[in-house]
């Protein structure tokens, strides 16, 4: 039984600063001029001057919509709602218990891929919220950005179900990305674009703090959920597919759904920042964030190379390394980026397929929940 009167104030806790009331500077005004925080002049907002960045027009009002492409992806996200313990980890457990069920080389990349995602979500989730919500003016984007915050906290407690039902040392997972060099380099490189905007001091509001909100949006948009998660993805599937991990594949395949409308999303708002401030997408910035699109894909190689030294039926590093620059081409092509690499042919083309769940709902022969719309949903 809880012993409610502990949970009681201290009578004479000091009110924290943010809760105190506005002092009022004329006590002889009436209420109304002493709200403080609300500009009660100010008029309705129409569609006009709604903005995606520096926005002065009031950001509470999500009517009426203007980027309807945010909204329609927040819907998007709700009737794809699932939870992992929907899910039956009962074969993935015999499997991982049994001796000789998967190789060596398995479980490692098995491993590694799990400690990669593990801590990358909350990455991706601290990004939106500490860095990205902030600094997107615009109540329909930040509908779709809520939601998106909660679906990274649904697939961080996806890492949290598997290393609870497989029974993975929680400590060696959760801290690879600090003790694993080939994880460790991606999630440097990514938290070095997003460590300016954390910064209680960080404004935009000049191209080069613009271009700073731009170069976070690539960095964890673009690279870290639709270039790093997609390598990441293959992994799982390509185990899947030959009936190995079945439930984690699947659970895999909900993030993968997830991730594709997150990827998605951030590039229709790089998109959209590109139209409304052109002076910001220079020949020079163009470079840079093709500079980051090949780093992120040679880093990616490397994280390859590691966790799949000599690979394993139908997957391999090389492999995995043509994938990325498939991946980061077609990346580059969506932002409206010169390719970074050589044409290359897709090395898995049925990741297109494990991606449309209603199409395969046996792909796994195992039970696949039926959503709404899953299937209505465009997959790139
Ligand atoms: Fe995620
Ligand atoms: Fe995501």
């Amino acid at each position: 039984m809880l012993d409610w009167s502990d949970t009681e104030p201290a009578a004479a806790a000091p009110i924290p600063a943010v809760l105190r009331p506005v002092p009022r500077s004329k006590p002889e005004v009436t209420d109304h001029a002493n709200t403080g925080l609300i500009d009660r002049t100010g008029g309705r907002v129409s569609v006009d001057e709604k903005r995606m960045i520096n926005c002065r027009a009031d950001v509470n009002q999500l009517l009426p919509l203007k980027y309807k492409w945010a909204w329609e992806k927040y819907l998007a996200g709700c009737n794809n709602h699932w939870m992992p313990t929907e899910v039956s980890m009962q074969a993935d457990i015999a499997l991982w218990k049994s001796r000789d069920g998967l190789t060596d080389d398995e479980r490692r990349a098995i491993k590694r891929n799990l400690g990669f995602f593990a801590a990358s979500e909350s990455l991706v989730a601290n990004n939106i919220v500490l860095a990205i919500y902030r600094h997107l003016t615009n109540p329909e984007c930040r509908q779709y950005l809520l939601r998106q915050a909660f679906e990274e906290a649904v697939h961080t407690h996806t890492f949290q179900y598997v290393v609870e039902s497989l029974g993975l040392d929680e400590g060696e997972l959760f801290n690879m990305y600090r003790e694993v060099p080939s994880i460790t380099d991606k999630a440097a490189w990514a938290l070095k674009q997003t460590k300016h905007l954390e910064d209680p001091a960080f404004a935009t509001g000049t191209p080069e703090t613009d271009r700073a909100f731009l170069r976070d949006l690539i960095a964890f948009y673009v690279v870290f959920e639709g270039m790093w998660f997609y390598t990441g993805f293959a992994q799982i599937l390509s185990l899947g597919r030959r009936n190995k991990m079945v439930g984690i594949a699947e659970q895999y395949q909900y993030i993968l759904r997830d991730e594709s409308i997150h990827l998605n999303f951030g590039i229709d708002v790089i998109n959209q920042i590109k139209i409304e401030n052109p002076h910001l997408w220079t020949p020079e910035f163009q470079g840079e964030a093709r500079t980051m699109i090949r780093q992120a894909a040679e880093l990616e190689a490397a994280y390859g190379r590691d966790t799949m030294p000599r690979g394993f039926l139908g997957l391999n590093a090389a492999l995995c390394e043509q994938y990325m620059h498939f991946i980061a081409n077609r990346r580059c092509a969506q932002i409206g980026l010169a390719p970074v690499f050589a044409e290359t042919e897709n090395p898995f083309p049925w990741m297109s397929e494990a991606m449309d769940l209603k199409k395969e709902k046996n792909f796994f022969e195992t039970r696949v929940i039926e959503y709404q719309n899953g299937g209505a949903l465009s997959w790139d």
